[in-house]
C-alpha cells in the first residue's frame, strides 16, 4: 500500500475580511511550526489569497482558491482565471464544491471543463462530489457518486489519465453545515467505493496514490476516528476551519 500523506483543508468560503484572515493564518502559523506528516491548506476568499500567500511564506502551508473559471481571460464579469490564482499564489484550486453546484448551478460539464483548466495552468484540483439526504434516503448514494466522478472527471477519463495529484472530496450534501457527520463507517464505505471506482476505470497504482478527503461537519471530537479509516486521507473542514482553536486539533488528529 503506497503512503498517502494526511492533508487537512480549511475552506474558509465567504468568510473573514482581509484582516480577520490574517489574524487566523497568522495563529495557524504559531501553533504548526515543526509539525510533521500532514499536509495543511486553506482556502481563503479571493480578495484574501495574496496576503494570505505572503503570510504563510515558507511555512509550507498549501493554498487553494474555491473557484475558477475555465478560460484563461475574457468577457466573464465577476470571473476569476487559472492563471490569475498562478499569480496570486495558488497551489490548488477546490472545484465543484456542492454549494457551487446547488446555489451556482455548476453542472458535471462545467466542473470537468475547470479540472482540465486548472492542469493546463499547474493547479491541483479538489474535486468535490456528494450525494443529498434525498438520494441517500432512495439508496441511490452509489449510482449519484458514480454519475459525479463520470461527469465530473470525463477529460481525464476518455484520456485514461488520471494524475496522482488530483484531490477527491467526498462531502455527503446532507453533512456540510448542518453539524451532522456520516459516521466514520458512512464515510469509508464511499471512500472505499470511489477507490474501486479509480482501481477499475484507471488503475490500481493510481488508486492507492490519490488523496480522497471527507468533508461534512468534521470537528475536533470526529476528526480522529474520521481519519482512522484506510480511504479516508484527511477533511475538508468548512466551519471549524475558521476559529484557530477548532481548526488546530483537527490538523493535530
Ligand atoms: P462544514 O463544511 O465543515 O462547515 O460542514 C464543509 C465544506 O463545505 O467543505
Amino acid at each position: 500500500m503506497p503512503e498517502r500523506r494526511s492533508l487537512i483543508a480549511g475552506n474558509w468560503k465567504m468568510n473573514l475580511t482581509l484582516k480577520e484572515a490574517g489574524s487566523l493564518i497568522q495563529a495557524v502559523l504559531n501553533d504548526i511550526r515543526g509539525l510533521e506528516g500532514v499536509d495543511i491548506l486553506v482556502a481563503p476568499p479571493f480578495t484574501s489569497l495574496h496576503a494570505v500567500r505572503r503570510a504563510i511564506g515558507d511555512s509550507g502551508i498549501l493554498l487553494a482558491a474555491q473557484n475558477m473559471h475555465p478560460e484563461r481571460n475574457g468577457a466573464f464579469t465577476g470571473e476569476v482565471s487559472g492563471p490569475m490564482l498562478v499569480e496570486a499564489g495558488c497551489t490548488h484550486v477546490i472545484l465543484g464544491h456542492s454549494e457551487r453546484r446547488s446555489i451556482f448551478g455548476e453542472t458535471n460539464e462545467m466542473v470537468n471543463l475547470k479540472v482540465g483548466a486548472a492542469f493546463r495552468e499547474g493547479l491541483i484540483p479538489i474535486v468535490c462530489i456528494g450525494e443529498s439526504l434525498e438520494q441517500r434516503e432512495a439508496g441511490r448514494t452509489f449510482d449519484v457518486i458514480k454519475a459525479q466522478l463520470e461527469g465530473s472527471l470525463k477529460t481525464l477519463l476518455d484520456d485514461r489519465n488520471m494524475p496522482d495529484s488530483l484531490i477527491l472530496a467526498y462531502e455527503p450534501v446532507w453533512a456540510i453545515g448542518t453539524g451532522k457527520t456520516a459516521t466514520p463507517d458512512q464515510a469509508q464505505e464511499v471512500h472505499a467505493f470511489i477507490r474501486k471506482w479509480i482501481h477499475d476505470t484507471f488503475d490500481p497504482s493510481t488508486a492507492g496514490r490519490i488523496r480522497i478527503l471527507y468533508g461534512g461537519s468534521v470537528k475536533p471530537d470526529n476528526a480522529a476516528d474520521l481519519m482512522s479509516r484506510p480511504d479516508i486521507d484527511g477533511a475538508l473542514v468548512g466551519g471549524a476551519s475558521l476559529k484557530a482553536e477548532m481548526f488546530i486539533p483537527i490538523i493535530r488528529f
